[in-house]
This record gives C-alpha cells, sequence and structure tokens, in this order.
C-alpha cells in the first residue's frame, strides 16, 4: 500500500505554491525566514519549471532546484515537488508541432500560456516520462520530499483535443470499449440521420458539424478525453511509485468546479494515493461559502470520506474572474477552517510570494506586493498558528447526515445539446438542493448512483438524467430496505448511451417512485406554477412541469395553474422499508427547504432547527478525539448549544453544554472523553 499522506508531516498542511524560480536567491533567505515566522509547514514546487530545469533536450539544470530544496529543508519545510509536464519548454514544440493541442473546430492552439498539450502525443508522453523519471532519481532521498503532485490541474484549459493522433486514440479506445463498429453503431444509434459506420477508420472525433451532432459519440468522446488524460497521469504516478517508493502520488483536483466537468473525479479518486483539490471562491452574487462546502463534501466523498487535502486556495482575490473582490477581514480563516472541518488536513495557497511579472500578478498571495505590513500578511500569520493548534485533528474523519447522488457521466450528458428546455440547468439544481440541505444544517456525502447506500438515512437525486439500469435497481433496493430518497425531475431518463430507457420516463426510477411521467412541459421564460398541498403553504415552480401519473405514489402537491393544473406536482411512494419522494418541477429555495425538510422527517434526521442561517456546524471523529467546528458565516453573534462539554482549541475557553460564536469567528471544540 503507497503512503496516503505527505511524508514527515506530523500536523496540518500549511503553505502554498512556491517559485522561487521567479525570483533572484537572495529573496529566498527572506522568503524561509517569513515562512517560519508564519508556520509554514509545507510548500508546492516546480509545477512550471520543465524550462528551467531542461534547458535543451537532454540537458539538465537541476542546480537551482537542490538549493531550493536543501533550504526548505534547512528551514524545517516540507516539499510537495511537482512533475512540471504541463508545461513543455518551447524546444520541444518547435520539434514536436503536432503535440500542440487542436480544437474542435481545427484551430491548433500556440505556446505562450499553459496547458497546451495534446495527451495522446508519444512525443509528449515520452517526454514527460522522461522529466518525471529524472526528477525523480534525483529527489526520491531528498529528506525535503513529503509528496508527488503530478501535473497540474488535468482538464484545463484544454479538456479534450480533436487532432488526428486523438482521433488514432479514440478509434483504439472504441475498438477496445465496443469490439465490433456494429456495437459502435447501436450504441450511438447512428441509424438516425444516416451515420452508419462500416469501419473503425471511417470514425473521427466530433469535431464542429453543421449541425447537432451525435450525442452517443460526443458522450463516448468525453470518456476517452477522460480516460486519456489519466493514462498520462498514471504513466507519470508508476514512474515515481517505481523509484521514490514510500512517497504520496496526487495531483490537484477542482472537483466542484462548473467549468471544470471534464474530469471523472470517482474515477481519479482511486488512482492517486492522496487526493488533493484546489479551490476558489465563484463571485458570482451566491453565497460563498456554500459552495466552498460543496467543494469540500464533494472532495472528501471522492478521497472515500477520507482525509485529502487542500492545495490551493486564496488569501484575497483572484485575478481571473470579471470582478475580483478582495475577501473580508477573517474570511480568509473561515474558509480555510471550512475546508478542515470537512476533512482537509491542511489549508494550502496559490500562492507564496505574489509574482511581478506574468499572468497572475494581480493574484492574491500569501505575501502580498505591500509586503508583511499588511491585513492579509497578519491573518496568513494567524492562521498559521490556529492550524498548529488543530495538528491533532489530522486523520480525523468528517461525519456526514446524508448523501446527494453526483455522477459526471450523468453531467456530461446533460450537456449534449437539443434537451427539453435550456432553462434546465441541472448543475443549478444540484447547487440549490445541497443549499437546501446546508440551510438545514446537514452535513453530506456526495455519492456514485450505484455506491451502497445503506450508511444513508437520506439520499437526494437533483437531476441524474443518465441513470443506468445497475443505479436504479441500486436505489430501488436502498428504498426498500428502509431509506429516504428525493428525486428531482429529469432523473432516470437515459442510459450510458444517451439512449432512452425502454418505455415511459422515468425508465431507470419508475418502479422506485411508483409514477410514469406521461409528456414533459417545460415552461416559457419568465413563467411560473402554484402548487397546492395539504397542509403547507403553497409552493411555486418555474422551468419544467410534466404530466405525472401515480402508479402507487401518492399525491402530495398538486399543479394550481398551467397546462398541468390538477395533476400531480409532487408525490410520495411508500415502498418496502422506505419512501421514495418526487418533485416534477424546479422549486425555489423555500420550497425544497419544507420538501427536504418533510423528507428529513420521514428518514428521521432531526433537524438543528435551532441554529441560525450561515452557522455552519460539522464534526470530525477519529483516535485523536471528536472535534466539532462552528464556523460563523454571518454578521451576528451566534449562540450554539453542543452535545457535552469540551475545550475550545484556538482559544483556550472552556465550552459546556453550549458557545458563543462571535460574527465571522470560528471554533473547533474538541469534546471531553471522546
Ligand atoms: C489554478 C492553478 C494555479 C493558479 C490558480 C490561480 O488553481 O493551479 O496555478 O493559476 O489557479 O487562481
Ligand atoms: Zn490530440
Amino acid at each position: 500500500m503507497p503512503e496516503t499522506a505527505p511524508e514527515g508531516l506530523t500536523g496540518l498542511a500549511f503553505g502554498g505554491d512556491y517559485n522561487p524560480e521567479q525570483w533572484p536567491e537572495e529573496v529566498w533567505q527572506e522568503d524561509v525566514r517569513l515562512m517560519r515566522e508564519a508556520g509554514v509547514t509545507m510548500v508546492s514546487v516546480g509545477i512550471f519549471s520543465w524550462a528551467l530545469l531542461e534547458p535543451s533536450p537532454g540537458t539538465y539544470d537541476f542546480g537551482w532546484l537542490d538549493r531550493v530544496l536543501d533550504l526548505l529543508h534547512d528551514n524545517g519545510v516540507r516539499v510537495d515537488l511537482g512533475t512540471p509536464t504541463v508545461v513543455p519548454p518551447v524546444w520541444f514544440y518547435r520539434a514536436h508541432p503536432e503535440a500542440l493541442p487542436v480544437a474542435a473546430d481545427g484551430t491548433r492552439y500556440e505556446f505562450g500560456s499553459r496547458g497546451a498539450i495534446c495527451h495522446s502525443n508519444a512525443d509528449y508522453r515520452a517526454a514527460a516520462a522522461n522529466i518525471t523519471t529524472k526528477l525523480a532519481e534525483r529527489y526520491a532521498d531528498h529528506p525535503a520530499l513529503a509528496l508527488w503532485h503530478v501535473h497540474n490541474e488535468y482538464g484545463v484549459p484544454v479538456s479534450a483535443c480533436y487532432c488526428d493522433s486523438c482521433a488514432a486514440h479514440f478509434r483504439r479506445w472504441l475498438a477496445r470499449t465496443y469490439g465490433t463498429v456494429e456495437a459502435v453503431n447501436e450504441a450511438w444509434g447512428t441509424a438516425f440521420w444516416g451515420q452508419r459506420y462500416t469501419g473503425f477508420e471511417q470514425i473521427n472525433p466530433p469535431r464542429t458539424t453543421p449541425t447537432v451532432g451525435n450525442p452517443g459519440q460526443a458522450l463516448d468522446y468525453r470518456r476517452f478525453a477522460d480516460v486519456t488524460l489519466r493514462e498520462n497521469f498514471t504513466a507519470e504516478r508508476d514512474i515515481l511509485h517505481r523509484l521514490s517508493p514510500g512517497i504520496p502520488v496526487t495531483t490537484n483536483f477542482m472537483t466542484a468546479l462548473s467549468q471544470c466537468d471534464s474530469i471523472d473525479y470517482w474515477a481519479w479518486g482511486r488512482e492517486v494515493d492522496l487526493v488533493s483539490n484546489d479551490h476558489y471562491l465563484i463571485t458570482d452574487g451566491r453565497r460563498t461559502h456554500v459552495n466552498l462546502a460543496m467543494a469540500a463534501d464533494l472532495t472528501r466523498s471522492v478521497a472515500g470520506g477520507a482525509p485529502w487535502l487542500l492545495l490551493e486556495h486564496s488569501t484575497s482575490g483572484v485575478n481571473w474572474q470579471p470582478r475580483n473582490p478582495a475577501k473580508a477581514p477573517g474570511q480568509m480563516a473561515r474558509n480555510s477552517l471550512a475546508h478542515v472541518a470537512r476533512g482537509s488536513d491542511g489549508a494550502m495557497f496559490f500562492q507564496w510570494r505574489q509574482s511581478r511579472r506574468g499572468a497572475e500578478k494581480f493574484h492574491s498571495s500569501m505575501v502580498p506586493h505591500a509586503g508583511t505590513d499588511s491585513r492579509v500578511w497578519r491573518e496568513v500569520v494567524e492562521l498559521g498558528a490556529h492550524l498548529d493548534a488543530l495538528g491533532a485533528v489530522r486523520g480525523t474523519r468528517t461525519v456526514a447526515d446524508a448523501a446527494v447522488l453526483w455522477d459526471w457521466h450523468s453531467w456530461w450528458a446533460q450537456g449534449l445539446q437539443w434537451r427539453p428546455s435550456e432553462d434546465h440547468d441541472p448543475r443549478e439544481r444540484a447547487d440549490a438542493f445541497y443549499e437546501a440541505l446546508y440551510d438545514h444544517h446537514l452535513t453530506v456525502d456526495f455519492a456514485h448512483p450505484e455506491a451502497d447506500l445503506s450508511a444513508y438515512p437520506l439520499v437526494v437525486v437533483p437531476a441524474l438524467y443518465l441513470t443506468t439500469e445497475a443505479a436504479g435497481a441500486n436505489l430501488r433496493r436502498y428504498v426498500e430496505r428502509g431509506g429516504t430518497l428525493v428525486v428531482s425531475y429529469f432523473s432516470g431518463i437515459v442510459d450510458e448511451h444517451d439512449a432512452v430507457h425502454d418505455g415511459p420516463y422515468p425508465g431507470a426510477l419508475r418502479d422506485v417512485l411508483g409514477l410514469t411521467v406521461e409528456e414533459f412541459s417545460p415552461l416559457l421564460a419568465g413563467e411560473g406554477v402554484r402548487l397546492t398541498g395539504p397542509d403547507e403553504a403553497e409552493l411555486t415552480g418555474d422551468v419544467w412541469t410534466e404530466f405525472v401519473v401515480p402508479r402507487g405514489a401518492e399525491t402530495v402537491w398538486t399543479y394550481a395553474d398551467g397546462l398541468t393544473a390538477g395533476r400531480p406536482a409532487v408525490t410520495r411512494y411508500r415502498l418496502g422499508e422506505g419512501t421514495a419522494w418526487y418533485v416534477s418541477t424546479r422549486l425555489d429555495a423555500r420550497g425544497l427547504g419544507v420538501l427536504l425538510g418533510r423528507a428529513a422527517d420521514d428518514a428521521g434526521v432531526a433537524l438543528r432547527t435551532e441554529l441560525p442561517r450561515d452557522v455552519e456546524v460539522v464534526r470530525r471523529e477519529g483516535e485523536s478525539g471528536t472535534y466539532v467546528f462552528v464556523i460563523n458565516h454571518s454578521s451576528s453573534d451566534a449562540k450554539v448549544p453542543l452535545d457535552g462539554n469540551g475545550a475550545e482549541v484556538l482559544t483556550g475557553d472552556r465550552a459546556a453544554g453550549g458557545l458563543v460564536v462571535p460574527a465571522g469567528a470560528v471554533r473547533a471544540v474538541r469534546l471531553d472523553g471522546r
């Protein structure tokens, strides 16, 4: 078994991407002095350094990196060492121009940014393996080495390449996956629009077509692109395992970023030794701490519930969104500690020292342009002390109350064109259901639709358009054995090839829901419907309605207007020992809260109604004890009851039966006697 925790780290990881190559060596001395002052325990080095490490083909310059690693080691800082394979040197591209990736419309990208890689290209793969080998040979025994950091954020900025080598590689993948071209025709439904193939050699990537292309082909290309990236990762990982045994290997994920949905992180989570994630606040007006919690929960789930590592976030603003606000005083620590509460064994940043040149010079960092006489630096030093105090949390596991189903293949299928309504945004539904659970103060695990769900009293299915037969059977078993399920519309519709399940909708889920859907009836922009229920106030929906036909399910809310007036809108079905809810329209936040409150009741999940909004309470449990994290994102002090007594780790105070958490503050209580 490879190691999973960074070698030689005894507490939580704290530090950031360290790019000393951007600075003269005198600055390095100040860097390590400041790292000691802030309590930095680990930094990520060398992620973009290939051009410096191999200035010309087969010529290496490791001298500067030797000095950096020695200096860090002398100052007690552990190293997360990058393989620099996300940016090959320019000499490589000039010798192998076909390693530059090609867009679906045939545009070949140029060198001069980063991540311009065709991952099917044999020359790139050989060069990446070579530099990885050289680094592993040189640094495997370096005493500073704690972790290997392969590549950077696979999947961005180029999620798929459409060049001729990729076409050949795609055909090989199809042959391996399907065996015969007839099987491909069947899976893709090429009888439609006369798209039948008679040989693998006729098949190309889904390049730009005059109108909508074959959905099965597009879906398979996303699978192929993901597998191709993973082949590149595992090739580097295997070299590192062989030459550097005992040092865990990671690559930084971006699990919940909707702009980066090209990676099946369930599959990747099984390949890395340690799951790590990058998270940045998306400042689009929504509550950023809710998206943060979701990203952390999803990352932990991808790690199978085990501790993971936040490898990048920001001390303050970023520079790549349309508007990049600074973080408010205290917000950085709330962000960092919220990740820790949800299972991260540390909090790392992009980047240590703010660059003066290059594309990211306006991105915040631990040592800002303003220098150390700055709010950001003072908060960085304070955070270092907090993380140091929380060292014993390392290795404990976050406890969840409910699960939300999540499947990247289903996301890919939902992104295909020509759907009943462009207003239905499946990711918006997932975010909205998550937010409703968050507002009920429930901690959520995400789960693959075919995973064992028996540990969860409540399972929520926001928009699982692609649902395999196996997933349908899994959910049925889950309910029959006592689970409570909540399913949102446009779930259970197609199989793994984007083919509609036989019979009425929702094919894979009609048994478990006790209903069929005769027809979808999406609403026009701005149109809404009212829903009347037995003892609740009216609910409202928009975007989507359906003609639901109960086949065993009881109607709980009924459409009061629109084409579906008088028909069921929300249903509930008792099956075996459990209950399955179905909601056929897009409920607003209040409606989701009411619905999930009722489902929680069925599930026997107690809701903490005494907790104020925007106060997060999350537990981590393990050998070193039980820790209750309370994070107050609101602007009022919060009184939070506690099931027991304990010591407040960050303040040294005692908490007996409860505690007051000031506005914007974080507390972590280690409960007595557990
Ligand atoms: C990503 C990258 C970093 C940096 C940050 C900026 O996470 O991995 O190199 O570009 O974004 O937010
Ligand atoms: Zn390619």
